[in-house]
């Protein structure tokens, strides 16, 4: 495979912003679309071309935008209509196509199909959402925990029925099988499309197919409770609504569309995308529950050694390596910061950074930046369950007292996973807030801001920023690292992930020391090929430094 065989966004990097934390234009202390706009030069420098923007649509943001009141219209927090045609119509101009997040599973209760669906159960949209009858006793219609803690279905007075939310009660789930709401949704899709959009990534999506039947599943934790992700994700018949989607969305469209899986696994990832596939792209989190555990309980991390990290890694890329194509990330909105999640070790944070971007940057498929990595933020201090924001963690919080576990052991398990991790305002430069707003942010701004913000970094040629300037223009210059195959190196190592890229006229190899003690390696590994990138400048033949990073080539 060349370059020239690929599609323009299997040819760049994808960024995701997080409006609300980017960069305040109104003093209100949230970020707003023009906010991104202005930094637009600052994505282009990054070899950024795709965009992905979570949720701006007006919403109560009970989960900051991931609880949609009106798909076509923008929140007055995040500015206008005409704020967002400006940023898709700019970046166009710099090269970088925006992504919308599509929140289809569910919506905000204070959405009109909801506000209608729960007036009665005889409404023209009575069947929008999930409805069921109490158990005779009158209790919940099944066992199930949300995604966000507690049970899984909240109670109407008006329908007296209980309805279903994977997420939080504020977020009541869509019924797919009706097909005028499966239409109100791709009308939704075809608007933004229509607009010029580069693709979308479309959340939560393993959940909209139900069950059948629903029955109680069995109990998992001291609040009596059972998992509603083990009993609702990637229900049998969940692709049949997914090709339709793509027919009446995506068919003949210049766009890309990246689904959240969490609940499928590499083994089926060529059902889910690639020619017969539905999706473009498929974030799967095979790699993510390595440290947090299967079951996603933070009170409950998993054991984790790097070489689970890599079995992982490596089977995505063995499932997309001839049909599909991978999305690479580490980070996300949800995610805690990468140099924490994926090290056991010790050692300067921005030596974790560059050795991990050096594994993102180089991987086979499209590297997903998310804001903040590029400068290798750690998590952020938290002292108390107050400062958190995230309807996640406060449900975490309790889940963890729930299960025997002291306050300070509930704070410290929300610390490491807490969502807000990545949520707390990008850091521009040295002044009052970090450059983020001249109001007060929404989120502590980090303390660490006066020496780790943009503008320190552009003017420090050894900053993570630069590393990963220089890897991106890298990665952009060369066909084997952009349509080269993946082939792992070292696999029972467990302090250096290691791999080739072979293209068609050239071949890489990327070695990075994940431990913080010194690595050897079999110097033949990287006969004949020239350094290309190296964290700490100078190599020595056969060995790694601590958190080291190389990539050798073809001269
Ligand atoms: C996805 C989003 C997350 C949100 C959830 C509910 O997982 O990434 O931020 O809370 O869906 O919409």
């Amino acid at each position: 495979m060349k370059t020239s065989d690929l599609a323009w966004w299997q040819r760049t990097i994808a960024y995701e912003a997080y409006p609300k934390s980017f960069l305040d234009t109104r003093g209100a202390g949230t970020g707003t679309i023009a906010g991104i706009t202005s930094k637009l030069d600052y994505l282009a420098k990054l070899g950024v071309g795709a965009l992905w923007i979570t949720p701006c649509y007006r919403s109560p943001m009970v989960d900051n935008g991931y609880d949609v009141q009106d798909y076509y219209a923008i929140d007055p927090s995040f500015g206008t209509m005409a704020d967002m045609d400006e940023l898709i119509a700019r970046g166009r101009e710099h090269g970088i196509r925006v992504v919308m997040d599509l929140v289809f599973n569910h919506t905000s209760e204070a959405c009109a199909w909801f506000v209608e669906s729960r007036s009665s159960r005889d409404n023209p949209r009575s069947d929008w959402y999930v409805w069921r009858d109490a158990k005779p006793d009158g209790s919940e219609p099944t066992n199930w925990r949300s995604i966000f803690g507690g049970s899984a279905w909240a109670w109407c007075e008006e329908r007296q029925q209980y309805y279903l939310h994977t997420f939080a009660p504020q977020q009541p789930d869509l019924n797919w099988e009706s097909p005028e709401v499966r239409r109100a949704l791709y009308d939704i899709a075809n608007f933004w499309a229509d607009k010029g959009v580069g693709g979308f990534r479309i959340d939560a999506i393993t959940y909209i197919k139900k069950p059948a039947v629903f029955a109680d599943g069995p109990v998992d934790g001291e609040d009596g409770l059972s998992s509603v992700h083990n009993a609702t994700a990637n229900g049998e018949g969940i692709l049949d609504f997914l090709h339709e989607f793509k027919a009446a969305v995506c068919d003949g469209r210049d766009i890309f569309t990246v689904g959240e899986a969490n609940g499928v696994g590499a083994d089926e990832l060529c059902r889910w995308v690639g020619k017969d596939g539905v999706f473009d792209l498929l974030f799967e989190f095979s790699h993510t529950h390595v440290p947090m555990g299967e079951a996603e309980i933070w009170c409950k991390p998993a054991q984790w050694r790097l070489t689970d990290l890599k079995r992982v890694l490596t089977a995505s890329q063995e499932a997309t390596a001839t049909n599909g194509w991978y999305p690479a990330f580490f980070e996300n909105h949800d995610q805690p910061r990468s140099t924490v999640n994926f090290f056991r070790c010790d050692g300067p944070i921005d030596a974790k950074a560059k050795a991990l971007g050096t594994v993102l940057l180089m991987q086979r498929g499209t590297p997903f930046l998310y804001q903040g990595e590029e400068l290798g933020y750690g998590n952020a201090t938290w002292t108390s369950p107050e400062q958190f924001d995230d309807v996640q963690t406060r449900g975490e919080y309790e889940f963890a007292l729930t299960e025997g576990f002291t306050p300070e052991q509930a704070l410290a398990a929300c610390s490491r996973f807490s969502r807000d991790n990545a949520r707390t305002p990008m850091q521009w430069d040295a002044s009052a807030n970090a450059g983020f707003t001249t109001g007060t942010p929404w989120l502590p701004v980090h303390p660490d801001y006066q020496q780790m913000n943009v503008a320190a970094q552009e003017a420090d040629p050894n900053s993570v920023l630069c590393w990963y300037r220089r890897l991106a223009a890298l990665r952009l210059s060369r066909d084997e690292l952009l349509a080269g195959s993946y082939e792992e190196l070292m696999a029972e190592s467990e302090q250096v992930y290691a791999y080739r890229r072979q293209g068609e006229d050239g071949a890489a190899v990327v070695l990075a020391n994940l431990s913080d003690q010194p690595a050897a390696y079999d110097a033949a590994l990287v006969d004949g090929l020239a350094l290309l990138a190296g964290t700490h400048g100078t190599v020595r033949p056969g060995a790694l430094r601590p958190l080291e990073a190389v990539v050798f080539g073809t001269r």
